[in-house]
């Protein structure tokens, strides 16, 4: 017989035992998929779920009543007496916000910050007496409801003698970039655009250098502009990404301010080499600028761009201009109030939550893990619905299932994610409601969102059908949804 010596040996036997248990236990656990190239970078993953960006447009130009400032401004006009940059957090954070960026500086070369290497900024201005610091309080506001900062920093200016000179412009440029990126905190996104008048002075940018220098500075921070590296631009400004979504685009055929790849941009690339989600830009208003003749969109057409952006794997940046009292107007507070109201409404409810749910097969079987109940979690990235490895190749039918338990579903709304974390996978998909297809769609990504062209479904099963992929598609979420501001008249008008 085997002599314990003391009784520490038997909790160690015993742990000894329980842990080759857990390891027998664990082998029978089927393993995760492997993903399949390009993936996101952590901070794209946390860009993408924040669905909604806040932009704010903010500078001489709200005085001037310009869109685009001439860089002659006397800076004395900025004078926003009663600025409350809590006031524009709260805005946001009331319409479910987690991330504002603001023009410091624009194409007219006034900074919103006492940049020690121009004198054209909020120090030559009336406010506060010179003293102020309109990035700061912007920072700091932020900060204090846990909202995070970017920042915008236009790379044409018309206002700097050094504009044209290659070496000093460029060494002027990423001067200030530092004071940015050294001095106000950690930033989450930073947005660049090769955008100037086609008649002002020819200028190369060393983007290469800028970017090199935002990413050593700050390490978590998503660099947009046309061509990345993070996060790319939609190819155009009204807030619509393609139907076709591909986070993925080859990265070495994007160029910044390059016309003529904005369909590209539109839609990705299917050849999938790089990683670079798209973001649609767009205000709430029809200027980016404040201007008092002009109120905010109407909550259905913002709809139909959460739609047409959000719902097509994109994130939604959305411009809400501070006035030249310094604070966001009313009229756009209580628009995006109705906006979250709206998608609250709209997406808090997910009939398919008391559905009885079916899978053609599921990976691992039974207990495996992932079955298609991970569809209805609150988990929308890292628990979803996996088909069964055998169906990886050829023609076999992968579809999952919604029973309505109690009679028929009433939707107008289907909602669909994938677990981009291991890739953006699904190319064409099917939506059948008791066998009759009611829509035909393409890729999927993080969420596409179909809102039916023909209104309200009635039916007792749903069923949505991966027709190809790369790979095993892999599903996160699905949502079935009743939009009581979805009332189609024209058919041909929306989706
Ligand atoms: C600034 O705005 C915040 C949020 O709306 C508000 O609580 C605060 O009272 C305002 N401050 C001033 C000085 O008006
Ligand atoms: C471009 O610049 C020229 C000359 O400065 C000016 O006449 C024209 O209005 C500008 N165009 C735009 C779109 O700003
Ligand atoms: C900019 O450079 C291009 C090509 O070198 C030239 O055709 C164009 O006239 C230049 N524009 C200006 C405003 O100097
Ligand atoms: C614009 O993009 C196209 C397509 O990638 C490319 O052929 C062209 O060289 C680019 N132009 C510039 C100025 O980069
Ligand atoms: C990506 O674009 C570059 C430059 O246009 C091209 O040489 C390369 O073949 C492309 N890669 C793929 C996978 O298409
Ligand atoms: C700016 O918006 C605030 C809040 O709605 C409002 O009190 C103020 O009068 C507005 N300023 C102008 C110039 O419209």
């Amino acid at each position: 017989m085997v002599k314990l010596p003391h009784a520490l040996s038997l909790t160690t036997l015993v742990s000894h035992l329980l842990f080759t248990l857990a390891i027998s236990t664990r082998e029978r656990v089927p393993t995760p998929p492997l993903p399949i190239l390009p993936l996101p970078s952590y901070s794209q993953l946390k860009w993408q779920q924040r669905q909604i960006i806040m932009f704010l447009h903010f500078g001489v130009n709200t005085f001037t009543g310009l869109e685009r400032g001439t860089g002659l401004e006397d800076p004395a006009i900025f004078n926003p007496v009663s600025l409350n940059t809590s006031q524009w957090v709260s805005a946001a954070v009331d319409a479910g916000i987690s991330l504002m960026i603001l023009t410091a500086k624009h194409h007219d070369g006034f900074c919103l910050w006492p940049s020690k290497y121009t004198d054209h900024s909020v120090e030559s201005s009336r406010w506060k007496g010179g003293k102020g610091d309109v990035v700061r309080e912007f920072v700091d506001a932020a900060k204090a409801r846990g909202v995070d900062a970017g920042l915008y920093l236009s790379p044409w200016d018309r206002h700097e003698p050094r504009y044209g000179q290659n070496l000093k412009y460029n060494e002027y440029y990423l001067a200030q970039l530092q004071e940015l990126l050294t001095k106000y905190g950690s930033m989450r996104e930073i947005w660049f655009d090769g955008f100037k008048n086609a008649s002002a002075v020819n200028m190369t940018y060393y983007f290469t250098e800028w970017f090199s220098m935002v990413k050593e500075l700050q390490s978590s921070i998503n660099i947009f502009s046309d061509a990345g590296p993070d996060v790319r631009w939609v190819g155009n400004e009204d807030g619509f990404a393609g139907t076709t979504c591909r986070a993925t685009i080859n990265k070495s055929s994007l160029s910044i301010g390059n016309a003529s790849i904005e369909g590209y941009l539109n839609i990705g690339d299917p050849r999938r080499t790089d990683y670079l989600p798209a973001e649609c830009d767009l205000s709430i208003r029809e200027g980016w600028f404040w201007h008092k003749s002009q109120s905010p969109k109407k909550l259905s057409k913002l709809l139909q761009i959460y739609y047409k952006s959000v719902g097509r794997n994109c994130v939604l940046l959305l411009n809400v201009p501070p006035n030249t009292t310094g604070l966001v107007s009313e009229t756009d507070v209580h628009r995006l109030k109705e906006l979250r109201n709206a998608l609250d409404t709209i997406f808090s409810v997910n009939l398919a939550e008391k559905c009885s749910m079916k899978a053609s097969s599921r990976r691992g079987g039974k207990d495996g893990g992932f079955g298609p109940e991970n569809v209805l979690d609150g988990d929308h990235l890292w628990t979803y619905w996996a088909p069964g490895d055998e169906e990886d190749a050829g023609e076999v039918d992968q579809w999952i299932e919604m029973r309505g338990t109690d009679g028929g579903l009433r939707f107008n709304v289907v909602r669909i994610q994938e677990a981009v974390g291991l890739g953006q996978r699904i190319k064409r998909h099917e939506i059948y409601v008791d066998g009759k297809k009611i829509v035909q769609g393409t890729t999927v990504g993080y969420k596409r969102l179909h809102r039916l062209k023909g209104g309200v479904v009635h039916g007792s099963v749903v069923r949505v059908r991966i027709t190809e992929s790369k790979g095993l598609p892999l599903i996160s979420s699905i949502g079935l949804h009743l939009d009581p501001f979805w009332q189609p008249k024209d058919r041909k008008s929306l989706d």
